[in-house]
């Protein structure tokens, strides 16, 4: 009875197929190791989003004069309201920590290299999208930290020259940040980006798949087939992926239910204090930070001291990491087989990330605005100077096969 279901479905629709190329005869390279978790704890965490989202959206009320008070009505009286709200709120901070240690798998193995550029740049643009949702959701529960926050960063725009203050009116469609601003963004939160989102992620593992995943050792597992033209070193992700998954998933579950359960605010980095008060336009908060996640980009705002040099260099700070599958000249991909100067660049470059992350948290005044400009300096040193120390090091000797 199923077999013949299965096949008048796939006589009508190619579900064998896709499965096939997708999973049952997707070749992954053997060697996955635990970075190789976060895709799929994207993927977790992408539907966690969704689903929470359209439930929230179900008693969310999209006005200036109600929006605070239906975000308080979800916490105390909508049943399992506040659980609703803790996943998604929690959820946004998981997003970002699971994707930027995606990324930073990408920059150990060299994922982003020749013939993966497509992957990388949709992956940039994924990040890009998942900014401007996150950006746009915190203006939702209307808090004096979701009201003054966009309203710095809106005020970003009105550094551009010429069109500057118009199109800073255009954004938030009235003079001040106000009840029509809300209202657009939650149309984009709710519908247009995660459209955008979920088309991108498509598109990222469609160029994924043409091209076969990267692994730790930067090996291109295509180059040794078998008879059958089945890579050597390469296993079907379903099942063996599929159930290594698994392990990740529910170790990330505990983590994560640990949070919504007992630190839903995280001391202040995931829920702002400052967003228990409702939005007040007469009464500016002493201290405006970003949440946590866009605490570096931040940082390199606040560093340089002209408005429109440090938004030109927040700008270039995103836009430089969609030209890094050019920059790298290394002969190799993974840093396994790089020189000592990528190694522990890249070292560097991951503990600089998380002290510009801290550092845009932080007031930025005195010695840490000067550690800011420093650390500054170091990330855009890192990129621009890739070219030249990747090409002249000296590298090891790639493996034939994958290790391990
Ligand atoms: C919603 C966000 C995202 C989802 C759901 C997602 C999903 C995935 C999945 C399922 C894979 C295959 C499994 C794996 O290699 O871990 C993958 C691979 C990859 N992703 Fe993403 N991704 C997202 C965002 C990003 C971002 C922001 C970047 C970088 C800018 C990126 C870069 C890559 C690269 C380079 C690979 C290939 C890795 C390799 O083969 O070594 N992804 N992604």
């Amino acid at each position: 009875m199923g077999s013949r279901l299965l096949a008048w479905v796939d006589e009508r629709f190619p579900l064998t197929k896709m499965w096939e190329e997708h999973l049952s005869k997707y070749y992954a390279p053997k060697n996955f190791n635990f970075w190789y978790f976060f895709g799929s704890l994207a993927l977790l965490v992408l539907v966690n989003q969704l689903l929470t989202g359209v439930w929230l959206t179900m008693s969310y009320v999209p006005s200036s004069e109600s929006a605070f008070a239906s975000v308080e009505y979800i916490m105390r009286d909508v049943e399992y309201g506040w659980l609703i709200r803790y996943l998604h709120s929690t959820g946004a901070s998981a997003f970002f920590v699971v994707i930027y240690c995606h990324m930073f798998r990408g920059l150990l193995y060299g994922s982003y290299r020749k013939p993966r550029e497509l992957v990388w740049i949709f992956g940039m643009a994924i990040y890009l999208a998942l900014m401007a949702e996150a950006f746009m959701g915190y203006l939702l529960p209307w808090g004096q930290m979701s009201y003054w926050g966009a309203q710095v960063i809106i005020s970003l725009f009105g550094a551009i020259p010429v069109v500057g203050a118009d199109l800073q009116q255009w954004i938030r469609g009235d003079y001040l940040i106000s009840g029509i601003t809300l209202n657009r963004f939650f149309a984009l939160h709710v519908v247009a980006l995660p459209i955008v989102i979920l088309g991108l992620v498509v598109m990222h593992i469609i160029a994924l798949h043409e091209v076969g995943s990267n692994n730790p050792d930067g090996v291109e597992i295509k180059k040794n087939k078998n008879a059958e033209g089945i890579p050597i070193d390469g296993i079907p992700f379903h099942p063996y992926y599929t159930v290594k998954d698994i392990v990740g998933v529910v170790v990330f579950l505990f983590v994560f239910c640990g949070v919504v359960f007992f630190f839903p605010e995280m001391g202040g980095f995931f829920l702002e204090h400052a967003n228990f008060e409702q939005a007040n336009n007469l009464k500016t908060p002493e201290h405006i930070a970003p949440v946590w996640y866009f605490g570096a980009f931040y940082a390199i705002l606040r560093a340089i001291p002209d408005k429109l040099l440090g938004v030109v260099a927040m700008g270039a700070a995103i836009a430089i990491l969609f030209v890094l599958p050019w920059l790298d000249k290394s002969l190799v991909r993974s840093w396994r087989y790089k020189g000592g100067i990528s190694r522990l660049c890249i070292v560097l470059f991951g503990f600089n990330y998380l002290l510009l992350t801290w550092l845009g948290t932080q007031p930025s005044t005195g010695l840490l605005l000067n550690i800011a400009r420093v650390a500054t300096l170091f990330y855009f040193a890192f990129f621009l100077l890739m070219p030249f120390y990747t090409h002249f090091e000296k590298t090891k000797t790639v493996p034939e096969r994958v290790t391990g």
